[in-house]
C-alpha cells in the first residue's frame, strides 16, 4: 500500500495488499480479545433507539460515563439511520453487536410491543443484558424505577410507600410509563389504592387493570383532575400519545386535563399533591402542563428526571459489576 492511501475501490488492492491486510486483521483479532479482555471488569454500552429520546438515552449515556463504562455506539432513529431501513430484522442486529467483544448491555428503545423480550433471547447466549428503555405501548421498565424511587425520596414525613395515594392521569392506554409505574408500585409495595384520572372513554388497559386487582388493588376513578389532585400524594401526568391515534386532532379530547398555575394555586395548601410526569410535555399540541406550571413548588418534574440519572446509574453498576 502506498502512503496515506484512500480506500476508495475494492479494485485497487492486488493479492499482495490482500494478504497484508489478512496478517494484520488476525493481529488485531488478539488485540481487541486482549481488549476485551483487559476491560472486562467496565464493559461497554450500547444504546440502540428506534424512536425519539432524550431523557431515557441522555441519562444512560451520562450515567455510563460517569461511572466510567464506555459507551461503545449510541444511535438514535435507527429504524431510519441504521440496517433496520434495509431490512435488517432486530434480531440480527442484536446479535451484531452481541457478538462484539466488551459488549455487555444493550439498551434498547424499540415501537413494537415485546421488542425487548425478543432482544434477550438472541443477546442472552452472549452474556450481554438488554435493558428495555421503552417497547411501544408495553412497557419502560427503569422509568417506573426512577418514579417509584421519585416517589419514596419526595414523600412528606416519611409515609409509609403503601399508604402513599398515587393518581395517574391523562393518556391510561397508551402509556408504557403507567402500566410500568403501577404495576411496580403494586407488586412491590402494596398500595391499598391506586387512582385513575382521564378523558371519558379512556381507561388503563384490561390487562393492567387485571393486574392491580390480582394484587388486591382497589382503583378509584376520579372524572377530573381537581378532584384526583386533593385526593393525592403524587398526580402522575403523562402526554397524550398523539403518535397512536389515528386522528391527530385530539386537542380536544384532553382539554379539561392541563395542569396550570391557577390548578395548582387551587389546591389547598394544607394537601400533599406532588406533580409528577415522565416527560416529555407536549408543548406544541396539548400543554398538558403549562410552561408557567413547570416550576410551581408542586410540581417536581425536573427533580425526577434528575433522580433518573440516579437510578440508571445505579441499574448500570449493578448489572456491569
Ligand atoms: N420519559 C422518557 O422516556 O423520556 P424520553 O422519551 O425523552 O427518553
Amino acid at each position: 500500500m502506498k502512503k496515506n492511501p484512500h480506500i476508495l475501490s475494492a479494485q485497487q488492492f492486488n493479492l499482495s495488499d490482500v494478504l497484508k491486510i489478512f496478517q494484520k486483521a488476525t493481529q488485531m483479532e488478539t488485540v481487541a480479545k486482549r481488549q476485551a479482555k483487559l476491560h472486562s471488569h467496565t464493559k461497554g454500552v450500547v444504546l440502540l433507539f428506534y424512536q425519539p429520546s432524550t431523557r431515557t438515552r441522555a441519562s444512560f449515556e451520562i450515567a455510563a460515563r460517569f461511572l466510567g463504562y464506555s459507551v461503545l455506539y449510541s444511535t438514535e432513529a435507527a429504524g431510519f439511520f441504521s440496517s433496520a431501513a434495509k431490512g435488517e430484522s432486530l434480531e440480527d442486529t442484536i446479535e451484531l453487536f452481541s457478538n462484539y467483544p466488551g459488549v455487555g448491555i444493550i439498551i434498547l428503545r424499540h415501537p413494537e410491543k415485546g421488542a425487548a423480550e425478543r432482544a434477550a433471547k438472541i443477546a442472552d447466549p452472549y452474556g450481554v443484558s438488554i435493558i428495555n428503555a421503552g417497547d411501544g405501548t408495553n412497557e419502560h421498565p427503569t422509568q417506573a424505577l426512577l418514579d417509584l424511587y421519585t416517589i419514596y425520596k419526595l414523600r412528606q414525613n416519611q409515609k409509609p410507600m403503601n399508604q402513599i395515594k398515587l393518581v395517574l392521569a391523562n393518556d391510561l392506554d397508551h402509556s408504557r410509563t403507567i402500566r410500568s409505574l403501577c404495576l411496580l408500585f403494586a407488586k412491590t409495595f402494596k398500595p391499598l389504592e391506586i387512582g385513575v384520572s382521564a378523558p371519558k372513554n379512556i381507561d388503563l388497559p384490561k390487562d393492567v387493570q387485571k393486574g392491580l386487582k390480582d394484587f388486591g388493588i382497589k382503583i378509584l376513578k376520579f372524572d377530573n383532575l381537581k378532584k384526583a389532585a386533593l385526593w393525592a400524594d403524587f398526580l402522575y401526568m403523562t402526554r397524550p400519545q398523539i403518535e397512536y391515534y389515528r386522528s391527530k386532532k385530539i386537542a380536544e379530547k384532553f382539554q379539561n386535563f392541563r395542569i396550570n398555575r391557577a390548578f395548582l394555586a387551587n389546591i389547598p395548601k394544607d394537601r400533599p399533591c406532588r406533580i409528577l410526569h415522565p416527560m416529555p410535555i407536549d408543548s406544541k399540541n396539548f400543554n398538558e402542563i403549562t410552561q408557567d406550571a413547570r416550576h410551581h413548588p408542586r410540581c417536581q418534574i425536573f427533580q425526577q428526571a434528575r433522580y433518573g440519572l440516579y437510578v440508571r446509574m445505579a441499574l448500570l453498576k449493578m448489572i456491569l459489576k
